[in-house]
């Protein structure tokens, strides 16, 4: 069925988008069309998951700077960041905390009133705003709610997006599976706004919701847009063993240890300056250094651990800054964090890749544009900072936001969507997928598919593990192909869902291990045991994959450098 035409389309509710929607909004005075599009509900989104903080300099008279937050970013990424990229977030995200204020968002607060910050990983200077360890979730509301003043907007709540269609080099439309009334859709829009999260169940062993298959990514690979930077996944240091649940960094920002089997801060020997609060590539390193020399502890589900000592921080100060930390130990591990220490291990927690946009949120189609964690604006390069997430989504929500808002009052025409194209898909989801018959079924594959991830794309990497995790996923491809679907009805078909995010997670998967084994050195989150150094000669330059006849091809592109050069980093 063909649906109405919008002005514009937002696939993705969470933090960028709500941010976009409303920015388009009030730059419009509502009166642009706006269709939300998700897979789940609005506030189900991953962003009310984020805890710890949003990154910004709010105290310049204290000693913070815009140079030094830039400085410490760029640094904290391996250099692979775009410096200018890096000036405009630094400026923009005071702006976007004192927005979030007047919206309602109920941030700690110090003493004297202002606005708590806590000390972050590898920043230099106190930046994380917080709302104790709620982040995301209040954010969230605060945007939502005031998202309420405009009735511009149409929601398409749980509508799994299909594909992108592009006609003459324009976007013209999303296919969508509407799930609670089994239709099939085409939403139109002069503009698109890609902002739908990362690609963290592609991992065992991850701090993301079931729901973070990375089916942005995968529309725009397929649809011919580059995916930069893939293989840069971070591991947060933290991961709850064995549910993978976010302890977050805020954890350590607080005071917190971290401790090995011997009862040393190990991390003395890897960042005696920063110690626990060095960046997260690393502290996981570390902590994977020490779980394999031995000094681990024997961990549940053959997951060993290190323990994360909150211990002397005292009742009173967990109780009020990490209170959803402390129930989440003891509802899931009977642990009192106020007792005993925590088992933790590096957890898959975000992609600095993704689509390839510019400083201005911008992707290669004149019409389409990305934000948020989906994106890469070469902000975080080869390891992001903690916070500077959060704070990403909101800074490029907003400037994304204010360049569609122009962008329509260019008063663009839709593109069209052609109707064999839409008839392609259509069959190949409900002629295809759902008829088809075989021996395989999605959760299986997905399941093999995220142990292969966890083993062979990790914190450490080498050639030949890379090479055998692509070899399995050939096999896991061939396997797909054999799928069937148990669910034949068109009504809230979750296992038809599943099979089409196994084939977006399929496709990632291959993307980050190819270009990680294309990448011969060390830098940020990809670590290769064969070639641990890295290699400015060769690969200062950002990964660039492009879909091709189903296969990665990979090309570079150069880094923008303008303050800095890359240095050894030492912390
Ligand atoms: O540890 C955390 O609260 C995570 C924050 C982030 O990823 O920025």
């Amino acid at each position: 069925m063909r649906g109405p035409i919008y002005d514009v389309l937002i696939f993705g509710t969470g933090l960028a988008g709500l941010r976009a929607a409303l920015e388009i909004s009030m730059r419009t005075r509502g009166a642009a069309n706006i269709g939300l599009v998700s897979k789940v509900q609005v506030m189900r989104s991953h962003s009310v998951c984020a805890e710890g903080g949003t990154g910004a300099v709010m105290r310049p008279e204290e000693g913070d700077t815009l140079e030094l937050h830039a400085w410490d970013t760029v640094k904290g990424s391996d250099f692979l960041a775009d410096q200018d990229v890096v000036d405009r977030f630094v400026e923009a995200a005071p702006n976007e905390i004192r927005l979030l204020e007047h919206w309602g968002v109920p941030w700690s607060r110090r003493e004297d009133g202002r606005i708590m910050q806590r000390p972050f990983g590898g920043h230099s200077f106190p930046r994380a705003c917080m709302a104790a360890d709620k982040t995301g979730f209040f954010e969230m509301q605060a945007l939502y709610d005031t998202l309420q003043k405009y009735t511009n907007c149409t929601r398409y709540d749980e509508c799994f997006v299909t594909s992108l269609l592009l006609d003459d080099g324009r976007f013209a439309g999303l296919t969508v599976y509407d799930l609670p009334t089994g239709e099939f859709l085409v939403l139109r829009a002069k503009a698109l706004l890609i902002g739908s999260g990362g690609l963290g169940n592609l991992y065992g062993f991850t701090t993301y919701s079931q729901t973070v298959t990375g089916d942005g990514q995968a529309i725009a690979y397929r649809a011919g847009l580059a995916l930069e930077d893939p293989e840069f996944l971070q591991f947060h240091p933290t991961g709850l063993v064995p549910s993978g649940i976010l302890m977050t960094e805020g954890c350590r920002g607080e005071g917190g240890y971290l401790r090995n089997n011997r009862g040393e801060r190990f991390m003395e020997k890897y960042a005696p300056k920063m110690m626990e609060l060095a960046p997260r590539d690393i502290v996981s390193r570390s902590e994977m250094t020490e779980i394999l020399e031995g000094r681990g502890f024997r961990g549940a589900e053959g997951l060993d651990s290190i323990e994360l000592d909150l211990t002397h921080l005292g009742g009173e100060r967990i109780n009020k800054r990490l209170p959803l930390i402390r129930e989440v130990c003891m509802k899931f591990l009977g642990i009192d964090p106020i007792a005993r220490p925590i088992p933790i291990r590096p957890v898959a927690h975000y992609s600095m890749g993704g689509i390839e946009a510019d400083i201005d949120g911008r992707t290669r189609v004149e019409n389409i544009w990305a934000a948020g964690e989906v994106a890469c604006h070469s902000l975080h390069g080869a390891n992001r900072l903690g916070c500077n997430s959060t704070a990403e989504c909101l800074v490029w929500g907003g400037i994304a936001g204010s360049g569609i808002a122009k962008y329509l009052e260019t008063r663009p025409t839709p593109a069209e969507a052609s109707e064999r194209k839409l008839g392609d898909e259509e069959g190949r989801i409900f002629a295809g997928l759902l008829e088809q018959r075989g021996t395989e079924n999605p959760s299986q594959i997905r399941r093999e598919l995220r142990t292969l991830m966890d083993k062979h794309a990790g914190v450490y990497r080498n050639g030949k593990s890379m090479q055998e995790g692509l070899d399995k996923i050939a096999e896991l491809k061939q396997c797909a192909k054999q799928i069937e679907v148990a669910d034949k009805s068109r009504i809230y078909n979750t296992n038809l869902v599943q099979t089409l995010e196994t084939e977006n997670m399929l496709g990632l998967a291959e993307v980050l291990l190819t270009a990680g084994l294309k990448r011969e050195e060390s830098r940020g989150a990809h670590a290769r045991t064969d070639f641990p150094a890295r290699d400015d000669q060769r690969f200062l330059a950002h990964t660039m994959a492009y879909w091709a006849a189903g296969a990665p091809e990979i090309k570079y592109k150069p880094v923008t450098i303008t303050n800095w050069k890359p240095v050894e980093r030492k912390y």
